[in-house]
């Protein structure tokens, strides 16, 4: 692995697929649902693999306290450039930290937050695991855990709509594929994960879809309403049986309000 592996994707990440209506949808609906399960503003978030912002800005307008910590400098430049146009109150709410989600503990000095987001990051990740044991020890009784993953039972859609027929075949069987900017993507299940967020004493809240439709058609930015495809799609992500068959999901859960044994474990130990 290069030493910034996003440094690559980061002008194609942000410029391009964010300001996609794909990516337009992602930020909207994921944001939708996270505001049924955050507590009211103010509270603390720890966005990890945050990359520019764009989970986090909208909260932080909202008047959270937001930490965004990613391994890439390139994503944070672009954090950095896009915090810099919002209004001081806004960016004075906003902490931007270079760090391993692996190193959050150590790199936010033990912090405990209200909320911990990590979205489009396990998918990179050889083992989810380590990660979201980080993930859940850095979360405060109480605090909410979110990750966005790459939904492993669906992998044989994008490949049959393209007519890669021997692919979509393979797929069924298959843990990963070729991400969209051609970076390897491994997939997990709701099921996987939530088993991992319980083994670390949080519990699984609720789950949703994210894209469907506009993952299966190209529409152009000029021409589309976005909010009508947005609320089609949010009203998707939240029910069966479409839920099911988006291509990545969001799984939310919540630390029981006591103090837990993982906690007994200080913040700079990683045994
Ligand atoms: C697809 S982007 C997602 C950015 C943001 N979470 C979002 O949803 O808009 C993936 C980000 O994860 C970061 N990343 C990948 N592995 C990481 C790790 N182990 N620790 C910290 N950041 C990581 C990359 O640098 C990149 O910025």
């Amino acid at each position: 692995m290069p030493d910034d592996a996003w440094a690559a994707l980061a002008d194609a990440f942000v410029d391009g697929a964010y300001s996609s209506v794909k990516g337009r949808v992602r930020t909207f609906v994921l944001h939708q649902q996270l505001l049924r399960h955050l507590p009211d503003p103010p509270a603390t978030v720890l966005d990890v693999g945050g990359g520019a912002a764009h989970q986090s800005l909208p909260l932080a307008r909202l008047g959270y306290d937001v930490t965004v910590l990613d391994q890439s400098a390139a994503m944070l430049a672009k954090a950095d450039q896009r915090v810099r146009a919002e209004p001081e109150q806004v960016r004075r709410r906003i902490r931007l930290i270079e760090a391993a989600g692996e190193q959050a503990e150590v790199a936010t000095g033990g912090e405990r937050f209200a909320v911990v987001l990590c979205h489009g990051v396990l998918m990179y990740l050889d083992d989810p695991e380590p990660l979201v044991n980080v993930l859940c020890r850095c979360v405060e009784p109480g605090g909410v855990v979110s990750v966005m993953a790459l939904n492993a039972k669906t992998l044989a859609v994008r490949p049959a709509l393209d007519h890669r027929w021997a692919d979509a075949l393979a797929a069924f069987e298959a843990g990963s594929e070729v991400g969209v900017l051609g970076a390897d993507t491994r997939g997990d299940t709701v099921e996987g994960l939530a088993s991992l967020l319980q083994l670390a004493e949080v519990e699984p809240e609720g789950w949703y879809g994210v894209w469907l439709f506009t993952d299966w058609m190209e529409l152009p930015l000029d021409t589309t309403d976005i909010m009508a495809v947005a609320n089609v799609e949010l009203q998707a992500s939240l029910r069966d049986p479409y839920r099911q068959l988006s291509r990545v999901f969001h799984l939310i859960g919540r630390r029981s309000p006591g103090p837990g044994r993982l906690r007994e474990r200080p913040p700079n130990d990683h045994s």
